[in-house]
């Protein structure tokens, strides 16, 4: 890694595919009746996860390098799996099968490692028991999961946190009810659940934070090509923002608006990034570029752009680090329970470093000042694959080597990440 140190960063990069599209993929492509194609999927541990899950309940799913194919015979072809379904790291496949299989009315039990059992279900096991779901937890929160069979009704949901996660939940546990399901949010968390059940044959409906979805179609199966990830993306360009000489392009990425948050905080700081929309048809898909930008204005974000960049920010708190003004994120509790808790992660990291923040229950305040890097300071990454690739962004933009203590977690959205920035190195 020494070598990116003290390099720019030039060219054009294609990211891996989107984690929250192919995870969904695999999910609709077993329910669905036929052959579903999933183009340009992301290879991913968390997503190696969802596969094994999905051929536990008996889809069949042939794998090619840039295609995967999914056999179903339809939803009701599917069976309780023999075994405990191991997620993993995975909190997207934990909370969506635990509705799927909820809504098959099938036996499971459920876990995943270490972060997992520390990671609330309550705020699923709520919606999915009004629906009639037997499902119990470990202190009544907490993984192992274990789902017994039982027959389902729609449910009229107010959440209380905007959580696409709980959102696909109960739409996929509605899916083979008797009924209208109507979904009332706080604000908008991402739509990709809503986009591909439209494409694969549900009645669904979205309009001013209200989802509806009418239960007892069959889904029909039908191919997808995955958009690059924003969320993976936003490394390398706040990389180039940050690295002086750096000027980089981000071919076939995702433009969702529901996920495109950073790309207006980085308009908002002035940042030199132009985006250009190539296709607007279901998910949007463009073009980023991304270039060095010596003086950044501050921020303060907080209300429905939160959900929008939830996963981004780890990558904006260093980003606020080296700008000119104060910086502020409120409005994030749910940060506290991602993969590890990101806003005490962030905060205790860069401190290190000489960055003062003033943190707050919902958020954090970054304050302008001097970054002072030593070689070889120990660092954190939590096993969290955001929080590592933070950490490595920060390495190379202050040109000094950091000891993280381990790296592996990167294969969770992102293998090849030090592969792609080597890729883009100027003298590489
Ligand atoms: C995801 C939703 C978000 C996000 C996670 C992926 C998804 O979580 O943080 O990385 O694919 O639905 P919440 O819905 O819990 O906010």
């Amino acid at each position: 890694m020494k070598h990116l140190l003290d390099s720019s960063f030039s060219g054009t990069l294609k990211v891996p595919g989107d984690k929250s599209i192919t995870h969904r993929a695999l999910m609709f492509g077993a329910l669905a009746k036929g052959t579903t194609h999933i183009h340009l999927p992301l290879h991913s541990e968390d997503i190696r996860r969802t596969m094994e899950c999905m051929r536990a309940l008996g889809a069949e799913i042939e794998e090619n390098a840039e295609e995967w194919v999914v056999t179903s015979k339809g939803h009701s072809s599917l069976h309780a799996p023999d075994e405990t379904l191991y997620t993993g790291n995975s909190g997207t496949t934990t909370r969506l099968i635990t509705g799927l299989i909820a809504g098959l009315g099938l036996r499971a039990e459920i876990e995943g490692d270490a972060s997992i059992a520390k990671r609330p279900m309550d705020r699923i096991q709520r919606p999915l028991a009004e629906m009639g779901a037997d499902i119990a937890l470990k202190d009544e929160k907490y993984p192992p999961i274990t789902i017994k069979p039982a027959a389902l009704s729609p449910i009229t949901y107010t959440m209380p946190i905007a959580s696409a996660q709980v959102k696909s939940a109960i739409l996929l546990a509605s899916l083979f009810t008797d009924g209208d399901t109507v979904i009332h949010e706080p604000s908008p968390s991402r739509n990709h659940t809503e986009i591909m059940l439209r494409q694969f044959g549900a009645d669904i409906a979205s309009e001013n934070g209200m989802i509806t979805l009418a239960g007892g179609n069959e889904l029909n199966a039908s191919d997808v090509t995955v958009p690059g990830d924003i969320s993976s993306a936003a490394f390398p360009i706040v990389l180039a923002v940050l690295k002086p000489g750096s000027s980089i392009t981000i071919d076939n990425v995702s433009l969702n608006e529901t996920r495109s948050g950073i790309l207006d905080v980085l308009e908002m700081m002035g940042a030199d990034v132009t985006v250009e929309q190539t296709s607007q048809e279901g998910e949007a898909l463009g073009r980023i570029h991304a270039a060095y930008t010596p003086e950044l204005k501050g921020f303060e974000i907080s209300g429905d752009i939160i959900p929008r960049l939830i996963d981004e920010i780890p990558i904006l708190a260093l980003l606020a680090a080296y700008s000119n003004e104060a910086c502020t994120v409120r409005g994030a509790h749910e940060l506290r329970f991602k993969e590890t808790d990101r806003i005490r992660a962030v905060i205790d990291e860069l401190s290190r470093f000489g960055i003062r923040f003033t943190e707050y229950d919902d958020g954090f305040t970054v304050h302008p000042g001097q970054v002072d890097v030593m070689e070889n300071t120990p660092v954190k990454g939590y096993n969290d694959h955001r929080i590592i690739m933070m950490l490595i962004v920060f390495s190379i933009i202050s040109n000094t080597p950091l000891e993280i203590d381990d790296i592996s977690a990167i294969d969770i959205s992102y293998p090849g990440f030090m592969e792609d920035l080597e890729a883009l190195r100027k003298d590489a």
